[in-house]
């Protein structure tokens, strides 16, 4: 099945200029989105993972999707203001402005083997806020980043740390 099909390219959204693609047809359709997450169980499975953790807010729909297919936890990083118990946080720049995400104090166990998941990666800021975040306030191994979309001309990647990403489909 041709899972990229599903995958819409929307032109001028949110501005013109900008070819936006959207998922969400992908989700929509549960042959589609069942073979998506299928694939990303054989892809990961392997690697032990205790928990998928999933940014805020498409992010999240991937990784507990995952989460549950690998028998693992999801954790959510949230923007600002949403969790209830007390938090670390992150501060991340965005074209106009910034924003700050943040993270349960007890999202992980020490040791515990993470997979980070977003839709989309652009300019990187998001993740590079997330790593930040998991990196300097908790004792786990991140295995691997994964992507449903990478947006190449972005250069989000370069703007990371050394840590493998993997990206389901280039744009
Ligand atoms: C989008 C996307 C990624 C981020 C990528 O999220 O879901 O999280 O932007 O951009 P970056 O690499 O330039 O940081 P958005 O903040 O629009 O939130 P949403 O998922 O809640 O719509
Ligand atoms: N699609 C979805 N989310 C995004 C995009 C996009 O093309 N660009 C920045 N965030």
């Amino acid at each position: 099945m041709n899972i990229e099909s599903y995958i819409r390219s929307t032109k001028d959204f949110p501005k013109p200029g900008v070819i936006f693609r959207d998922f969400t047809p992908l989700l929509a359709n549960g042959e589609a989105f069942k073979a998506l997450i299928d694939q990303l169980k054989e892809r990961f499975s392997n690697k032990k993972i205790d928990v998928v953790v999933g940014i805020e807010a498409r992010g999240f729909v991937l990784a507990s999707a995952l989460a549950y297919a690998l028998g693992a936890g999801t954790v959510l990083v949230r923007k600002e203001g949403k969790l209830p118990h007390a938090t670390h946080s992150q501060e991340y720049e965005l074209e106009y402005g910034s924003s700050v995400l943040e993270i349960s104090r007890d999202a992980f166990e020490k040791g515990q083997k993470i997979l980070v998941v977003d839709d989309v990666l652009a300019t990187g800021g998001t993740l590079g806020a997330t790593l930040k975040l998991i990196k300097e306030n908790f004792s786990v191994s991140i295995e691997e980043i994964l992507f449903l979309i990478e947006l190449d001309e972005l250069k989000g990647r370069q703007r990371l740390p050394e840590i493998p990403i993997y990206s389901v489909f280039h744009y």
